[in-house]
């Protein structure tokens, strides 16, 4: 292989810059051209592609986004896109592709396997919800995002002694507000993995009150719903003042940590080695801190699991 690319897609994630930078210096180590796709595949359907070079890449990985832009593309899900993609791919002489993105992105990668084209998937997005891996590029710094606005939150919470919704992104996944609530000492947590019970969040801030504390904080899921109906609720069966934040977009913004510069410098290497070696179909992950390789059909057959016991743990200390 001479020519490989690659691409970011779906929600950017503080890191994907770093896996991008990885990809490139590794293949060009390697005596590989390597070529960047903007605008995830959308930019492969319309031949957005340039060569990248060392220089390319300098001063971007302590930088939060993708350098690539990224997108999410509704073309691509079409037979004509898809054939559209593999034209271009084919006219720039490229052999093999590097997708930095979430499920959605990899199903893509899959379909470019199925036309005969080597891809390589990289977990990329903020929602921790790949399975095969520990963890995907972005969580650590989302997380990290999230507990400092809790920070924040708390200390007005308490000033007012007010009840606060909190809500968090993370798709159909609650790993962002289960980690983000255990790091933050959140009073309750409500997140898809576990059923809600909502007697039992009014009893655990009934005790909380009984005890002396006039403040307390939920973290609700957007799997779950929205944190506002979740405040309605609590006033009315409380009397107390409440108070929604949803915290958005800025959950996806941000310079990554040393964890996700680590991580994506990781996977983003590792890619471009398993292209090399010939592979395809196949994602990168991390598990008990060992790069590891796994059929991406296999991975998306599976449902991310989340480790519940953390969830316990945050309910045994938040009593
Ligand atoms: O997948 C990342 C994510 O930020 C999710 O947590 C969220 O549900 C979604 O993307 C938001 O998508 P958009 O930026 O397209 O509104």
């Amino acid at each position: 292989m001479k020519k490989i690319a690659v691409l970011t897609s779906g929600g950017d994630a503080p890191g994907m810059n770093a896996a991008v930078r990885a990809a490139v210096r590794r293949a060009i180590y390697k005596g590989v051209q390597i070529f960047g796709v903007y605008n995830g595949y959308n930019g492969l359907i319309s031949g957005n592609i340039k060569e990248l070079t060392l220089g390319s890449v300098g001063d971007i990985i302590h930088r939060g986004g993708t350098m690539l832009f990224t997108a999410r593309s509704d073309e691509f899900r079409t037979e004509e896109g898809r054939a559209k993609a593999v034209e271009q791919l084919k006219k720039h002489g490229i052999e093999g592709l590097i997708v930095v993105g979430g499920d959605g992105s990899f199903r893509g990668a899959q379909k470019l396997t199925q036309l005969g084209f080597p891809t390589i998937g990289v977990p990329g997005t903020i929602d921790n919800d790949i399975p095969c891996t520990d963890f995907t590029i972005g969580f650590d710094t989302a997380l990290n995002t999230v507990v400092e606005c809790i920070d924040k939150i708390r200390d007005t919470a308490t000033s007012h002694e007010r009840t606060y919704i909190v809500e968090v992104m993370g798709r159909d996944a609650g790993d962002l507000a289960l980690w983000a609530g255990l790091a933050a000492g959140a009073e309750s947590i409500i997140i898809p993995e576990a059923d809600t019970d909502m007697k039992d969040i009014l009893e655990r801030l009934r005790s909380g009150h009984r005890r002396g504390k006039k403040h307390s904080i939920i973290i609700v899921a957007e799997g779950v719903g929205q944190a506002s109906q979740f405040a309605d609720v609590i006033k009315a069966e409380t009397g107390w003042e409440t108070r929604v934040t949803v915290l958005g977009h800025i959950q996806r913004g941000g310079s990554p940590t040393a964890f996700d510069r680590m991580l994506a410098s990781r996977l983003g290497a590792a890619a471009v080695d398993l292209l090399l070696e010939g592979k395809a179909d196949r994602m990168v992950g991390i598990k008990n801190n060992n790069i590891v390789d796994v059929d991406i059909d296999e991975a998306l057959d599976q449902k991310h699991q989340l480790d519940l016991s953390i969830y316990q743990l945050a309910r045994s200390l938040s009593i």
